[in-house]
C-alpha cells in the first residue's frame, strides 16, 4: 500500500488512508445516500435521524452499541425486488444476512419466499410464520434432525448439497411418507470477483455438485430414481458482493446447459431455476451497486435467450439475496470512549463495540464508512481509525476513516450498511453481550432483537 504525505495539513498525518479513500470528503456532515437508509437524515439539531427518532434518543432508549434498521427502507427493497422479478419469479430472502421474527412477519406480508441454512434459521422462518411451502432449506451439511423438521414442516424445497444427502432427504422423506420437493446445487465452475472466503462456485470448495465431470448429471439420475424425492431444478450460488453480471452469465448458461442434457437423457424439462445471491451493495460512496430491476432484466434476458436455443420452455426462475436487501436498511451506533492522536500517525478512535459486533473488517477486510451522528461539527477533518474494545489489535470496525478532529469521549458514530452479516455473525468475544437490532419507523422505535444481557451469558455457564 502506498504511503505519502497528505496535502490536506498536519492533522492528517502522513500516511494516506489504504482503502478507498484518498482525501476527507467535501462535507464531512454529509450522509450520502448510497450508503445510508433510506429514511436516514440529519435533524434541525445537527444529530442523525432514522425513520424520524434522532440518535441519541435512541440511544438513551436502547444504549450503545446498537444495529438501527430502517423497516420502511427493508420494506421498500423488499417491493423493489418482487416487483422487479415479477409473478414470474420467486424471491428468496437469504436469512443468514440477519434473520429475527420481526424480519420473517415484513418478508412474508411483502410477499416474499426464506432461504434458511440451518435448524435455527429453520426454527425461526416458522415461528415467524412465514408458510413453509415458502421456505427452502440449504446447507452442505444438514443434520439428519434439520432434513426431518423440514421434510415434516414441509418446507417448499430442500436444496441438495451432495450425493450423501441425496440418499438422507430420501430415506426420511420416504419414512415419513412424504415426496419432498428438491432442487440440485451445482457448482459451475465461475469464480466470481470476490474475496476468497465467499466466493462459491469454484470447483474446489466444499458447496454443491461439479457440473464437470458429468457429476451434476449423475446426481439427477440418482435424484429421479428415487420415490421420496421431487426434483423441480437446479441451483447455483457463486458468491458474494459481486457487482459484475458477467459470473451470473456464465452459472445462467452452465445451467441451462444441464437442464438441456436432463430433457435429452430423461426426457424431463426441470421447471425450476436458481441462480442463487450475491449482489452487492454500497458499504462506501465508490462502490457501484446495480439495482434489482437491472439484474432481474439481465437475469432474465440471459435465461430466456439460452433456453430459446436450447429449445427449452423457460423455467421459473428464483434468486436469493440477503445482503441486497438487509445491508443497506441498517447502521451500528456506538459511543466513544477514548481518543488517542498518534504523532505523525492517525487518530484512534475507540468505541464501546468492535469485532464483536462487525467481524467483517477483520475477517474480509471489509471497508466502512463513519460518521460523527450526534452532532454536526465544522472542526478540520483528521485521518482516524475507528478500533473497538476487545483485546486484540486487530479490533477494527473502520480502517482508514476522516472524521472532525474535534470527535472527542461521549460522541456517537454510526457506521452505516451494517444490516447484512453483522448481527448475524456477531459473537460474545471478551464476554461482551451481543447489541439490539432495534427497527425504526414513522417515528416509533423497538427492539426486535433484544440486548443480551450478562445474565444471559451466565445462563448457558452451568458450573
Ligand atoms: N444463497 C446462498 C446459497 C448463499 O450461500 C448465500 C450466502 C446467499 C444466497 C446470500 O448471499 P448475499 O446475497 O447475502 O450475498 N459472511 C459473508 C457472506 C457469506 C455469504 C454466504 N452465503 C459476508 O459477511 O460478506
Amino acid at each position: 500500500m502506498s504511503r505519502s504525505a497528505h496535502p490536506a495539513g498536519p492533522r492528517h498525518g502522513d500516511v494516506l488512508p489504504e482503502g478507498h479513500f484518498t482525501a476527507p470528503p467535501a462535507d464531512l456532515n454529509g450522509l450520502d445516500a448510497r450508503v445510508w437508509a433510506r429514511t436516514v437524515e440529519r435533524g434541525a439539531e445537527g444529530a442523525v435521524a432514522v425513520g424520524g427518532v434522532d440518535v441519541s434518543t435512541l440511544a438513551e432508549e436502547f444504549g450503545t452499541p446498537g444495529y438501527f434498521l430502517d423497516e420502511e427502507d427493508f420494506r421498500a427493497r423488499c417491493r423493489a425486488w418482487r416487483e422487479a422479478f415479477g409473478p414470474e419469479a420467486d424471491v428468496f430472502y437469504a436469512g443468514k444476512a440477519f434473520l429475527s421474527r420481526a424480519v420473517v412477519r415484513w418478508l412474508t406480508e411483502e410477499g416474499l419466499h426464506l432461504d434458511v441454512c440451518s435448524g435455527g434459521e429453520l426454527a425461526t422462518a416458522l415461528a415467524g410464520g412465514m408458510p413453509a411451502e415458502r421456505i427452502a432449506l440449504h446447507g452442505n451439511n444438514k443434520s439428519e434432525a434439520e432434513i426431518e423438521r423440514a421434510v415434516e414442516a414441509g418446507v417448499g424445497r430442500i436444496v441438495l448439497d451432495s450425493f450423501q444427502e441425496i440418499a438422507r432427504v430420501a430415506h426420511t422423506a420416504e419414512r415419513l411418507g412424504r415426496r419432498q420437493r428438491v432442487q440440485i446445487r451445482v457448482t459451475v465452475g465461475v469464480e466470481a470477483h470476490t474475496h476468497e472466503f465467499i466466493a462459491t462456485a469454484h470447483e474446489d470448495q466444499k458447496f454443491g455438485i461439479p457440473l464437470a465431470e458429468g457429476e451434476a448429471a449423475e446426481a439427477v439420475r440418482r435424484v429421479l430414481m428415487l420415490d421420496g424425492l421431487e426434483l423441480t431444478g437446479i441451483h447455483s450460488h457463486i458468491g458474494s458482493q459481486i457487482f459484475d453480471m458477467a459470473g451470473f452469465e456464465v452459472s445462467a448458461r452452465r445451467v441451462v446447459g444441464l437442464l438441456r442434457e436432463v430433457r435429452d437423457e430423461h426426457g424431463v424439462e426441470l421447471p425450476e431455476i436458481d441462480l442463487g445471491g450475491g449482489l452487492g451493495i454500497a458499504y462506501t460512496p465508490q462502490d457501484d451497486p446495480r439495482e434489482p430491476h437491472e439484474i432481474a432484466k439481465a437475469l432474465g434476458a440471459i435465461v430466456t435467450r439460452e433456453c430459446e436455443s436450447a429449445g427449452l420452455a423457460v423455467p421459473r426462475i428464483s434468486v436469493e439475496p440477503g445482503r441486497a436487501i438487509v445491508g443497506p436498511t441498517a447502521f451500528t451506533l456506538y459511543r466513544v470512549g477514548t481518543v488517542k492522536e498518534l504523532d505523525g500517525l492517525r487518530t484512534y478512535v475507540s468505541v464501546d463495540g468492535g469485532m464483536s459486533d462487525n467481524i467483517r473488517t477483520a475477517l474480509y477486510d471489509a471497508e466502512y464508512t463513519v460518521s460523527l451522528a450526534s452532532r454536526t461539527s465544522t472542526a478540520e477533518p483528521t485521518l482516524c481509525r475507528v478500533v473497538g474494545k476487545h483485546c486484540e489489535s486487530g479490533d477494527i470496525v473502520v480502517r482508514d476513516a476522516f472524521l472532525p478532529s474535534d470527535v472527542a469521549p461521549g460522541d456517537l458514530l454510526a457506521v452505516p450498511a451494517t444490516g447484512a452479516y453483522c448481527r448475524s455473525m456477531a459473537s460474545n468475544y471478551n464476554h461482551v453481550p451481543r447489541p439490539p437490532v432495534v427497527a425504526v419507523r414513522d417515528g416509533a422505535a423497538r427492539a426486535i432483537v433484544r440486548r443480551e444481557t450478562e445474565e444471559d451469558l451466565l445462563r448457558l455457564d452451568v458450573g
